[in-house]
């Protein structure tokens, strides 16, 4: 294997696949020339990524089931389940006599990545720091987020945003994403604040490029 042509490639033309998608708050800084497949179920919020990243492949499907017939076709993968199920709301909601269960598709697809897919597939799981123990030990806590992942990520501080997540509106700009002009139905105030920091986006990408070029030079 020609190492330094990897090296010099890197992080080039991989095939990332984005699970959850949202409108691309963990994408917007990942670098052009990677084949990006995204997933949403949201046709509305699917579009508005689409319009954002117009070379990205964007499919409107239940990305939990869209993992398990594709995971082979891809060098990375991010996954973003939806947190509300397992996030400290769950205590207010209780309060007004709101119950749920927390959403097992989380740890379902953790344990798929982990245990059954080729190890070979760099991945990372993100979600909210939830009001129970979790039931499998995160890899790290980054910002607000727990990340399960199959590579080393090595601890970061990231920049507060401006704007405090409680204090998020429909107008509100925030990581230099914003959805002003656009109409829609859904909250817009949620899609905000579901966004993952662009920063932290990139840096994870690049801690699973990076492990991967000392892999392939210790070879
Ligand atoms: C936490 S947000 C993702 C945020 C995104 N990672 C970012 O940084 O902008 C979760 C998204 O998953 C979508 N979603 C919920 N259930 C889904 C499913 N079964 N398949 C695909 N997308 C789903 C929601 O509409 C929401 O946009």
């Amino acid at each position: 294997m020609d190492v330094r042509r990897w090296r010099c490639n890197q992080p080039k033309n991989m095939k990332i696949l984005n699970l959850y998608a949202g409108i691309g708050g963990n994408r917007k800084l990942w670098p052009e020339g990677n084949q990006i497949t995204a997933v949403e179920l949201n046709p509305e919020i699917a579009a508005i990524y689409k319009d954002f990243f117009p070379n990205d492949e964007v499919i409107v499907a239940d990305a939990h089931q869209y993992l398990l017939e594709h995971f082979r076709e891809f060098d990375f993968i991010w996954s973003s389940p939806p947190c509300q199920s397992h996030s400290g709301c769950n205590y207010f909601l209780k309060g007004q006599g709101i119950f749920r269960y927390p959403d097992m598709s989380l740890y379902q697809e953790i344990i798929f990545l982990k245990y059954i897919a080729d190890k070979n597939i760099k991945w990372i799981v993100e979600n909210v720091k939830p009001y129970y123990e979790p039931l499998i030990k995160p890899t790290i806590k980054l910002d607000r987020h727990l990340f399960w992942t199959n590579f080393v990520i090595i601890e970061k501080e990231f920049d507060k945003p401006e704007v405090r997540h409680n204090k998020v509106t429909g107008k509100t700009d925030r990581f230099g994403i914003n959805l002003q002009g656009i109409k829609m139905k859904h909250r817009k105030d949620q899609i905000i604040r579901n966004c993952v920091n662009p920063e932290l986006g990139l840096y994870i990408l690049n801690c699973a490029f990076n492990e991967l070029k000392q892999m392939l030079v210790e070879k």
